[in-house]
């Protein structure tokens, strides 16, 4: 269904890229752009104006693209690609210096003749812009019938996400606002819906009755880098959970959407969210786990632990691992623990859905055997696979788990965009069904809240775990008091998952 054509209008299709000089633009953005341009799916017109603080000229601003796509596109450039090249411009700009844009408002009447006003308008800018550039593109007169797109942080808590919204909503109308979560332009975040919905042998027992626990896991081997200023203020709560765990969630565990339409999918999302049965005081602290990673070892390589990062205070409280048991208090999954783990410098890159099925209580007979596990895999392999119980040969009745599985980017690795290209496309072409929704958004910030106040009032030193293992000795017992291990994929075992 890639690219299947829903609800659209294609108009308009200046794109403007507020950040053009800048990280997100120079490493996803334009390689994004340039492989849609490969397979032709560019919408015809489109044309893109970066703008920076950065004084380049035309000619300058078209080598540094080059030199974008040329470093990170999953396609690489055979040559010069000056027919693609010629779609960009540049517009020199200091956001923050500037009162007005006048000057932005002339640029763009020239190149796009004074009757089309319509843009669209990406904010690849820090969070404490988006406001103020909001509020001069309305001054300008460039928001009416514009589109904007944000990306993650949409506010801080609950509090200065709605004072961002408040703003946004003053100018923009809702559909005209695109809020950018990269994991829903992952396939397999996608495939979610698919697999679950169009199989019978899954949907029937997608609930309470047949599902024992599901894992939701993005486990990361790599630390923050260069980000620690950012990170100290985020933390894995903000950074992960909010967003990318709460959409993976949703996903999961959201009721079939009567169609495909944008609002059709948000509306379960947003039911399943606001279905979380909210947490307390006790719950948050026996059900959520933080912790925060010391020095070790990741793949033969020493690392050093996070207070030893640049900008990181050395005696920081940042989590830079969560891990927590959620329930949605439904019809359709009453009681069912949901378990949430994500953190930087794990053993291991991986994102995965567990679905661990009940075993069949009425045949004991049969002993302990090992539970029915589905496991979505999101990345780094696209996939799927299926744990169940055969007879192992030669024996009596013994038995023994196997597992089959299913490759998505090992057979077609060229079928697998990057979440950038998909999500790209979908802006230019008006498609809001893979961007959160405000009330999405609020929800998510009203289920964390109470865990970001319950952080605050702590005034216990964080947990510590070295790179290179799973977390915190915490998170291991919190699975472990439900008689629980936390699944992760094996390479070199068919009986797939146990970390431990
Ligand atoms: C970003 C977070 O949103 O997602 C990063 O800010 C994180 O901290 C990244 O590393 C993970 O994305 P992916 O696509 O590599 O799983």
């Amino acid at each position: 269904m890639f690219f299947a054509k829903r609800n659209v209008t294609p108009e308009p299709s200046t794109l403007v890229i507020f950040g053009g000089t800048g990280d997100l633009a120079c490493r996803k953005l334009y390689p994004a752009l340039y492989n849609l341009y490969r397979v032709k799916r560019l919408p015809p017109g489109t044309q893109v104006v970066g703008v920076g603080r950065r004084e380049y000229d035309r000619q300058a601003f078209q080598d540094y693209v080059a030199g974008c796509i040329q470093e990170h596109s999953r396609k690489k450039p055979h040559a010069l690609e000056v027919d693609f090249l010629r779609l960009f411009h540049y517009q020199a700009l200091d956001l923050a210096k500037s009162d007005t844009f006048a000057s932005l408002e002339a640029f763009l009447a020239k190149l796009t003749g004074s009757q089309q006003k319509q843009h669209i308008f990406y904010m690849a800018v820090p969070p404490e812009v988006f406001a103020p550039t909001v509020r001069k593109l309305a001054a300008a007169g460039l928001a009416k019938d514009s589109r904007v797109v944000l990306e993650k942080p949409f506010g801080w808590d609950l509090a200065s996400a709605r004072a961002l919204q408040q703003e946004l909503a003053a100018v923009f109308p809702e559909s005209a606002i695109f809020r950018l979560d990269h994991y829903l332009g992952k396939e397999m975040l996608q495939n979610i819906m698919m697999i679950r919905m169009a199989n019978t042998v899954f949907e029937p027992l997608w609930n309470k009755d047949h599902v024992a626990s599901i894992q939701l896991q993005v486990n990361e081997s790599v630390g923050i880098g260069q980000r620690g200023r950012y990170y100290e203020q985020a933390g894995a709560l903000r950074d992960m959970v909010q967003n990318h765990l709460m959409q993976v969630l949703a996903f999961t565990a959201m009721e079939p959407p009567r169609d495909f339409s944008a609002d059709a999918l948000r509306d379960e999302k947003v039911r399943v969210i606001k279905a979380l049965r909210p947490l307390t005081e006790e719950t948050i602290a026996t059900q959520v786990v933080r912790g925060q990673y010391g020095p070790g070892t990741i793949h033969g390589e020493t690392v050093v632990g996070y207070r030893q990062e640049p900008y990181v205070s050395p005696d920081s409280q940042r989590e830079t691992f969560v891990a927590m048991k959620l329930y949605i208090d439904n019809p359709r999954w009453q009681g069912v623990p949901f378990y949430l783990r994500t953190g930087k410098r794990l053993p291991q890159r991986s994102a995965q859905v567990v679905v661990e099925f009940k075993k069949n209580s009425n045949l004991s007979f049969l002993g302990d055997l090992a539970p029915n596990l589905l496991v979505i895999k999101i990345q780094p392999e696209e996939g799927v696979a299926f744990q169940f119980n055969v007879k192992e040969p030669d024996t009596e009745f013994n038995l023994r788990p196997v597992l089959m599985s299913f490759c998505q980017n090992c057979d077609y690795p060229e079928n697998s965009p990057e979440a950038y290209e998909r999500l790209l496309h979908d802006i230019l072409v008006g498609d809001a069904t893979l961007f959160t929704r405000w009330d999405e958004v609020e929800a998510t910030w009203e289920y964390v809240q109470s865990i970001l106040e319950a952080w605050e009032r702590d005034t216990s030193e964080i947990p510590q775990y070295p790179a290179g293992t799973w977390g915190p000795e915490e998170a291991q017992q919190l699975l472990a008091q439900d008689g629980k291990v936390w699944w992760v994929d094996c390479e070199d075992r068919l009986r797939c998952f146990h970390d431990n």
